[in-house]
């Protein structure tokens, strides 16, 4: 067992954010994390293990402990509902979820389908609308559906509105504004609670 304070980090695009984020704190984060395909990455001389993994599987790790502490959009722990403590909004990577779908269509009055990465955000947002809806899991690139006809609407996280736009959709509804969390481990945070104060503190100095 390591005693580094292992960090899980969401690959992509909040994970440009939340490195500049832990520099502007004060960790030296070698050159690597710029420009790696590298899955693990140790910095000793921080007390730091990364892991990068896919953003939505970030809060995972933190549940069952692999990771102590990580960085987790907000869209993801509603999604996921995975046991953690959520201790600092970072304030980066800010986006939102939101309703989408053709313009000038309504829903169909037969089981409307909705198509998301989301099934459980979309799940309980219809639910208490009122409406009742055929949730499609899809995995990526959830604007093509309305297009090609596989559903009536999306849930989708809406940052720039250039995707929505450059296919020819419009957002119906905004449901959650989304931004980043720094999120715990329970009994990490008791075991780990020096070294992990230490790190909030040092973020929310920056934040
Ligand atoms: C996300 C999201 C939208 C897009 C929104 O997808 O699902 O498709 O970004 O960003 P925009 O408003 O700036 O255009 P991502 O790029 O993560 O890829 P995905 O389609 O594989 O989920």
């Amino acid at each position: 067992m390591s005693n580094l304070l292992t960090i899980a980090m969401p690959k992509g695009r909040i994970f440009i954010e939340a490195v500049e984020l832990l520099r502007k704190a004060g960790y030296k984060l070698p050159p690597e994390f710029d420009d790696s395909r590298k899955l693990i990455i140790d910095v000793p001389e921080e007390g730091l293990r990364f892991i990068l993994s896919k953003p939505m599987d970030v809060a995972t790790y933190v549940e069952h402990g692999v990771a102590d502490v990580g960085i987790a959009g907000k869209d993801v722990l509603l999604e996921e509902e995975r046991d953690v403590y959520e201790l600092l909004d970072l304030k980066i990577s800010y986006c939102y979820l939101a309703v989408a779908g053709l313009p000038d269509t309504k829903m169909n009055d037969v089981a409307p389908r909705v198509a998301t990465k989301y099934p459980n955000v979309a799940e309980a947002y219809f639910r208490e609308q009122g409406e009742q809806v055929e949730i499609i899991k899809l995995n990526g690139s959830i604007e093509l559906a309305p297009i090609i006809g596989l559903s009536d609407r999306i849930v989708d996280i809406v940052s720039t509105g250039r995707t929505l736009k450059e296919n020819g959709l419009v957002e119906y509804e905004r449901i959650k504004d989304v931004t980043s969390r720094f999120v715990v481990n329970p009994v990490s945070y008791r075991i780990k609670d020096r070294q992990i104060d230490d790190m909030v503190k040092r973020l929310s100095e920056v934040v």
